[in-house]
């Protein structure tokens, strides 16, 4: 098959001196081997997965752990004395600094578990928002913002009466930094809030650019890493941000676990979000003082096993290695966008390869993308079709929904194939 050799073709020489290095490279026909759900049929056909930006597949190794975790090592934590309490506070603890590592904070008090990237970034925009931003302020979103990252952030600017600001894109799908002196010039900007890589487009933002912009501006840089962190490597020292969220759930990890990393002097400074048990150091019938980071902000019983089940994910990406994983996406999407700018009835939309992550939006000409998504499931492939909670980039794009194809360290060039072959038949039952 063509498509192997396009994908496959890992070795070259990179920058510098003449200096032939091996590019990083996975074996995702080996990986595929990891996940069950690729070993089932489907109307006799195997599964084509593109629609891992929405939430990923699950290897054995994580599942085991959880269900080894809940069955020999399961109490609530931070509370016993006993011994299971005391294994079970470990393991929660030992996936926080898992975390730590992952994006390279200094210290796991940085690291605040959540449900999802979503809690986190509502944690950034009640926890600081509320008590920072008033009238005269700016909160800075971008145009391609998936709704997380952007009704939470016009929300409270609304209620604080302060203004709120979008970075538009080009049509490639990218930001327009030029806006920025513009957008400065109407009020003093208090927050600049972006994903590091659309999960509807694929474009891979200028993220310290905006972080120095920002600090200059004397506002703080928030970072969604939901469709970053399981692809690519992050630092967050690198990043130069002040908060960075991400969930568990796209990276090969259980639904219900997230991290917000935060730098440690804003979260001490911030109120807390959620008020109950764990978050307190003490309580009184007139007064009550909150625990130290990151308790402050982990109210009540967390997701133990599912924070557990994290680390073994991030491990498990960890080790296929983060380099390779974008790599092998940028080859996919690479191969994507070639064969889908053969069909001519399809539109795509976003930048190209070198600047985007491994995901892919298209329309075919005529058809609702429910219909091209419910047209190729009877072909075996998965792919997303609606709006990918990013509505002010669809009213920008000038279309209502698109259909999405993304990429992840199990996909192959075979899921590509399919996905065209499907697009024909697409075109074929509505011509
Ligand atoms: C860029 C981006 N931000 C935030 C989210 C929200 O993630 P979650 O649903 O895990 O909270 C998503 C999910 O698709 C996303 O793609």
């Amino acid at each position: 098959m063509a498509a192997s050799r396009v994908i496959r073709a890992t070795r070259g020489p990179l920058a510098g001196e003449g200096v032939v290095a091996a590019r990083p490279t996975l074996d995702a026909h080996r990986l595929r081997a990891d996940f069950a759900v690729f070993d089932e049929l489907r109307n006799g056909k195997s599964l084509a997965y593109l629609d891992s930006a929405s939430s990923t597949q699950k290897p054995g190794r994580v599942l085991d752990a959880m269900r080894a975790f809940y069955e020999h090592s399961y109490a609530n934590v931070h509370r016993g004395v006993y011994q299971l309490a005391e294994r079970a506070t470990e393991g929660y603890e030992g996936a926080r600094e898992k975390v730590r590592a992952f994006v390279n904070a200094s210290s796991t008090r940085e690291i605040v578990f959540t449900r999802s990237t979503t809690e986190a970034l509502n944690l950034v925009a009640y926890a600081w928002g509320l008590d920072n931003l008033g009238p005269g302020d700016l909160v800075v979103v971008t145009e391609l913002e998936h709704h997380s990252n952007f009704v939470p952030w016009q929300y409270i600017a609304q209620r604080q009466g302060a203004g709120f600001r979008h970075i538009p894109i080009d049509d490639h799908g990218e930001l327009q930094l030029d806006a920025l002196e513009r957008i400065a010039s109407e009020g003093r900007v208090k927050v600049v809030a972006n994903n590091l890589v659309s999960n509807s487009l694929g474009t891979i933002n200028p993220v310290e650019t905006l972080a120095a912009w920002a600090h200059e501006q004397g506002a703080i840089m928030v970072v969604d890493a939901a469709q970053a962190a399981p692809h690519r490597p992050l630092d967050v020292q690198a990043l130069g941000c002040d908060f960075l969220a991400f969930s568990s759930h796209k990276l090969c990890g259980p639904s219900g676990s997230g991290a917000l990393w935060g730098r440690r002097e804003l979260l001490e400074a911030m109120s807390p979000f959620n008020l109950g048990g764990e978050m307190i150091r003490s309580v009184a019938l007139d007064r009550t003082s909150w625990n130290e980071l990151p308790y402050k902000f982990e109210a009540g019983t967390p997701a133990i096993a599912e924070a557990v089940g994290f680390g073994v994910a991030i491990d498990y990406v960890s080790e296929v290695g983060l380099e390779a994983i974008a790599q092998h996406e940028h080859e996919l999407t690479a191969y994507a966008l070639g064969l889908l700018a053969e069909l001519p009835w399809v539109e795509t939309y976003g930048p190209p390869p070198e600047r985007r992550a491994g995901i892919v939006s298209f329309n075919v000409e005529g058809v609702h993308p429910h219909d091209v998504a419910q047209v190729l499931d009877w072909e075996g492939v998965a792919v997303r079709a609606g709006h990918h909670c990013t509505q002010p980039l669809m009213t920008r794009l000038g279309v209502a929904a698109t259909t999405r194809a993304s990429f992840y360290l199990y996909s192959i060039p075979d899921d590509v194939d399919r996905l065209v072959d499907g697009l024909r038949k697409v075109r074929k039952s509505f011509s």
